[in-house]
C-alpha cells in the first residue's frame, strides 16, 4: 500500500484528493467574499463573519492545518509527477497539440505546473496581506464594533488593498491563471481517482470547466469591482 501510494498513479490520487480539499475551501471562500460587492452595506456582516471564523479558535486552527497539509501534499506530488515525466521523456516533443479524438490536451493541461507555481506565490502574498496584515495585532485603526463586540475591521483592509492598481492587476492575472488551472484540474482529478463512465465523463468534463470559470470569475470580480467602485470609501 505504502509503495503504491508513492507510485505515479498513487501520487496522482493523492494530488486529486488534496485538490478536492482545496476546491471545497475555494468554493466556500469565494462565496464568503462575494458580499464585498455590496461595498459599504457589507461592512458589519463581513467583519462579523470573519470574526465568527476566528472565534472558532482551535477548530479553525485544525482546519487551517488540514488545508496546509493538503497544499504541501499537492505541491510535493506535483514535483514528483513532473520529475517522473522528465525521467521518462528527457527530450521534449517539438509540437504540443491535442491528439484529437478523446485527447484532452489543452492550454490548461499543458501549463499546470506554471499556473500552479504562480498560484503558490499568490497564496503566500495573499495570506501575508490579509491574515497577517494590518489589524492582525489588534491595531486600533483596524478595529470595528459590531453589536457591541469589538473585532478586526477586515473589511477596511480589503477595501484599502484593492485601491492599489498593482495589487488588483496581480490579483486579476492570478485569478485568470486559477481558472486555467482549475479548468483542467477538476475533470482530471475525477479521472485520477478512477471515475470513468461513457455518458457522465463528458458531462463532468464540461461541468468541471464551468465550475472552474465560476470560481475564477467570482474571485476576479471582487477586487476589480472594489477598485472601480470604492474610490471614496
Ligand atoms: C476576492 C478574492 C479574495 C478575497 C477578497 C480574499 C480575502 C481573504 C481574507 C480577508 C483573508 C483573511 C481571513 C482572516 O484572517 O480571517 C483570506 C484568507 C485566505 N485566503 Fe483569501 N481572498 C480571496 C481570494 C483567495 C484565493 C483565490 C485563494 C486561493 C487560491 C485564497 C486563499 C486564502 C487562504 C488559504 C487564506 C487563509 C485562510 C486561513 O488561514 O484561515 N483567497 N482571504
Amino acid at each position: 500500500m505504502t509503495a503504491s501510494l508513492w507510485s505515479s498513479v498513487g501520487k496522482k490520487i493523492l494530488m486529486s484528493l488534496s485538490g478536492f480539499l482545496m476546491l471545497g475551501f475555494l468554493i466556500g471562500h469565494m462565496l464568503g467574499n462575494l458580499p464585498l460587492l455590496q461595498m459599504e452595506t457589507s461592512v458589519d456582516a463581513y467583519n462579523a463573519y470573519s470574526h465568527f471564523l476566528v472565534s472558532l479558535g482551535g477548530l479553525l486552527v485544525l482546519v487551517e492545518l488540514i488545508l496546509l497539509a493538503g497544499l504541501l501534499l499537492h505541491v510535493w506530488t506535483a514535483i514528483g509527477i513532473v520529475r517522473g515525466k522528465k525521467r521518462a521523456r528527457p527530450v521534449k516533443y517539438h509540437k504540443l497539440r491535442s491528439a484529437g479524438g478523446t485527447s484532452r490536451q489543452t492550454l490548461g493541461s499543458r501549463t499546470m505546473i506554471y499556473t500552479g507555481i504562480v498560484l503558490l506565490v499568490f497564496v503566500v502574498v495573499h495570506i501575508k496581506t490579509f491574515k497577517y496584515g494590518p489589524g492582525s495585532q489588534g491595531e486600533k485603526e483596524y478595529t470595528s464594533v459590531v453589536n457591541g463586540v469589538e473585532m478586526r475591521d477586515l473589511h477596511k483592509l480589503v477595501m484599502e488593498t484593492f485601491q492599489d492598481p498593482v495589487y488588483v492587476g496581480f490579483y486579476a492575472i492570478a485569478m485568470v491563471l486559477l481558472g486555467l488551472h482549475l479548468s483542467h484540474a477538476i475533470w482530471s482529478a475525477f479521472q485520477s481517482i478512477g471515475f470513468y463512465h461513457p455518458r457522465y465523463t463528458p458531462v463532468l468534463y464540461t461541468g468541471g470547466r464551468v465550475l472552474a470559470f465560476l470560481i475564477a470569475a467570482g474571485f476576479f470580480i471582487v477586487p476589480v469591482w472594489i477598485y472601480f467602485m470604492g474610490g471614496d470609501l
